[in-house]
């Protein structure tokens, strides 16, 4: 009995027999897996490693090296910012600390009715137009604490 989706293990299926090395679907596959469930459970990671060959500890050192892979529930919107040196010069951990404010949770936490969760991330690439920040797959740069509330309040009313 597979966690996923049909669709989704027909997509694992397919990826891993793309690949010379099975192995290389992994990142992509706990990209989806973690779509589709939120996070990823160790039923999850137990599955994807049989699925491609691995143990289970191999999977986990890879989603223990990426930053945008979980293994326990987020928010609906997990806000991920910045505070690498880019954006820390130009005000990374002001906006953390007024994310955090707003929400009234701290790093790595998940507000009470499970609308938002915040993450402190490194680099995200967006260094030419810091501070940054990242709701889900949405980028938001340039930011001040004005635009925060602005960015929060849109996914806020999307509900
Ligand atoms: S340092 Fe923040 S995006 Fe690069």
């Amino acid at each position: 009995m597979s966690v996923f989706s049909p669709a989704t293990r027909d997509r694992f299926e397919r990826l891993a027999a793309s690949y010379p090395q099975p192995r290389s679907a992994l990142v992509p596959m706990l990209l989806y897996a973690q779509d589709e469930l939120g996070y990823l459970p160790p039923e999850a990671i137990a599955e994807i490693a049989a699925l491609l060959g691995e143990t289970e500890l191999a999977v986990r050192e890879v989603i223990g090296y990426y930053s945008m892979l979980r293994t326990a529930p987020a928010g609906r919107y997990h806000v991920q910012v910045c505070t690498n040196i880019s954006c820390m010069l130009r005000g990374g951990e002001e906006v953390l600390a007024h994310c955090q404010r707003r929400l009234g949770i701290h790093n790595r936490q998940t507000t009470p009715d499970g609308m938002f969760s915040i993450e402190e991330v490194e680099c995200m690439g967006a260094c030419a137009w810091a501070p940054a920040l990242q709701v889900n797959y949405d980028f938001h740069q340039e930011l001040d604490p004005a635009k925060v509330d602005e960015i929060l309040e849109k996914y806020r009313r999307q509900g």
